[in-house]
């Protein structure tokens, strides 16, 4: 092994752009990466950046499914295991409480998430479990299985789980019975503890993800960015890791955005462009029956390498409750009429909407107010949905001046502004991530809250030069920063997706454009 030998890879000066300082983010152009360690084709590195007091790891991961599981396994055991105690103990203090949630996990796994899971993923896990056994820790494919199940809920659980149980009541009896367990579900104890659940853990509910390209950025690229508010000052993003997968069994190398643990993707972005992304959109039909969204959004990245390709695996999975995703093809930005599509989702229906998609227009019935603005060369989507079917059945119908739909102007309205004169570069990719992160705060651009800020990460890719910018959440209690008020790393892709990465890319920085003057009330341009 050579687990002890510390080899200083690449110090970063990047002359582009020095520290970018703003009251709200800050961007870290000179991060360092070291490697730590190597298992067989993989290794593992940490990168360091002023902004973080741990490392954030890449697992730079190259095998089969069943390898690559193993030396994510081998790296990261302890750090699954703390992580998932961390959330749960965090989230659920009562042993009693933590027993039943397992309970419900184990079962909505073994009955209906397990069942559509391409095989490779039953691969993985078994690679997984023995990495961590070489590493001398017990068997954490159960709790990688926990979070994704975990991950796998609907943000409003209190709404939703009666659908679900509904749906799902046999099967529960014919399980329980087979456990000791039989008491609890009569007890009521698995309702109560999923409330608890969903208020803790759900606070924030404020995802957000968008698109643009085109007329409106440099060159034409197309920027991506993603915010997940997720278990904000839980400990989740204690181990904060970028897994880079190099399969050898087919498909190509993508980089997947997460946590130790945290197997499926709840971001990432393929060396082929292909973008994913999702933001909460509750809908009263819920399955837990259809293909995990966060592994599903990971087998697009690697299946896909257009969005025609993105669609159809799409098309042809199951789709689990109500979300909102993104799937982007940033190579495609000038080649295709629509490279990038929001996808509103439910139990058995999935709406398409590329940019400017007139039935994205829709104007509240009571008081006339419009609340959907489609324009072309962006996409954009919060938490609530524009498709007719979804709108009836979204649990949570959000008023003009609801949060959501806030953010939603927010993103038209920096898209509208940003255009031929002013094109879109990095800062302002990022600076507009930043923007519609949750920072505790009615004003979008005040971190004066950021301790209670819901943004866990903030995540924000270009694939025309090859550049993620990444920032998480750091620090706790009154200490805390959310994720769109602290540091921005910028990572190279190149570096991690090696020769994988198509020859058309561009690889030169784009200049930014920092002469970004814009201060409309944007909150109340709609109302
Ligand atoms: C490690 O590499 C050897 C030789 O290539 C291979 O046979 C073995 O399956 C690999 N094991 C794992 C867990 O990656
Ligand atoms: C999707 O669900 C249908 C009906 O439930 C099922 O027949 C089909 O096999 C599922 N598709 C996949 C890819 O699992
Ligand atoms: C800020 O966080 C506190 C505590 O979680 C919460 O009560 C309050 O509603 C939040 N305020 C905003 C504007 O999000
Ligand atoms: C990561 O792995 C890929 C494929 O094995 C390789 O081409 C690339 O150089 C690796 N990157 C680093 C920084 O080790
Ligand atoms: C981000 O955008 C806001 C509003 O448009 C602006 O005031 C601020 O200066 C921008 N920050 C950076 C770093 O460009």
């Amino acid at each position: 092994m050579m687990n002890k030998a510390i080899i200083l890879l690449f110090i970063f000066i990047n002359i582009v752009f020095v520290y970018t300082t703003t009251p709200s983010f800050q961007i870290d152009n000179q991060a360092t990466v070291t490697l730590i360690k190597q298992y067989n084709q993989s290794q593992l590195y940490e990168i360091s950046s002023f902004g973080y007091a741990q490392p954030i790891y890449v697992a730079n991961l190259t095998g089969t499914s069943y390898e690559m599981g193993y030396a994510y396994g081998y790296f990261f055991a302890e750090a699954i295991v703390e992580s998932y105690h961390s959330l749960l103990d965090n989230v659920l203090p009562n042993q009693e409480a933590q027993d039943v949630l397992e309970l419900f996990l184990d079962w909505q796994f073994k009955d209906f998430l397990s069942k559509q899971l391409p095989q490779q993923y039953f691969d993985e896990l078994r690679g997984l479990s023995d990495g961590a056994n070489e590493a001398g820790m017990p068997d954490v494919s159960v709790l990688a299985i926990r979070t994704m199940t975990i991950a796998n809920f609907p943000g409003d659980i209190q709404s939703n789980i009666e659908y679900l149980l509904e749906n799902e009541a046999e099967s529960l009896v014919s399980y329980l019975f087979t456990e000791e367990y039989k008491n609890i579900i009569e007890s009521g104890k698995f309702v109560r503890v999923l409330e608890q659940l969903a208020l803790s853990g759900f606070k924030g509910w404020q995802c957000s993800h968008f698109s643009v390209w085109g007329d409106r950025t440099v060159n034409g690229d197309m920027f991506n960015g993603r915010n997940l508010d997720w278990f904000p000052g839980t400990g989740i993003s204690q181990h904060k890791v970028l897994a880079v997968y190099h399969p050898t069994t087919g498909g190509s190398a993508f980089l997947n955005v997460g946590f130790a643990g945290l197997l499926g993707s709840i971001t990432g972005i393929s060396a082929n462009g292909i973008f994913v992304a999702e933001s909460d959109s509750d809908t009263r039909p819920v399955t837990f029956d259809g293909f995990a969204w966060t592994l599903r959004l990971r087998y697009v990245m690697q299946y896909a390498s257009t969005i025609e390709e993105a669609l159809n695996i799409w098309r042809t999975t199951n789709n689990t409750f109500g979300m909102n995703h993104m799937l982007s093809s940033a190579f495609e930005a000038n080649t295709v009429q629509h490279p990038a599509y929001a996808l509103e989702t439910m139990k058995g229906y999935t709406a398409y909407f590329p940019d400017n998609d007139p039935s994205e227009v829709y104007y509240y019935k009571d008081t006339g107010v419009q609340m959907g603005y489609p324009i072309p060369q962006a996409v954009y989507r919060t938490n609530h949905g524009y498709d007719q079917r979804i709108r009836q059945e979204q649990t949570f119908v959000p008023a003009p001046g609801d949060d959501t739909m806030v953010r939603y102007f927010l993103f038209h309205d920096n898209f509208e502004y940003f255009g031929q004169q002013n094109a879109i570069g990095d800062l302002a990719a990022v600076n507009i991530t930043s923007i519609l992160g949750d920072k505790n705060n009615t004003d979008f651009y005040d971190c004066s809250e950021a301790y209670n800020g819901a943004n866990v990460v903030s995540a924000t890719f270009h694939s025309q030069t090859s550049t993620m910018y990444i920032a998480y959440e750091e620090g706790s209690g009154a200490q805390r920063k959310c994720a769109c008020c602290g540091v921005y790393v910028k990572i190279d892709l190149a570096q991690w997706f090696g020769s994988s990465i198509p020859s058309t890319a561009t690889r030169f920085s784009s200049s930014p454009s920092v002469n970004i003057n814009h201060n409309r009330n944007t909150k109340n341009s709609h109302n």
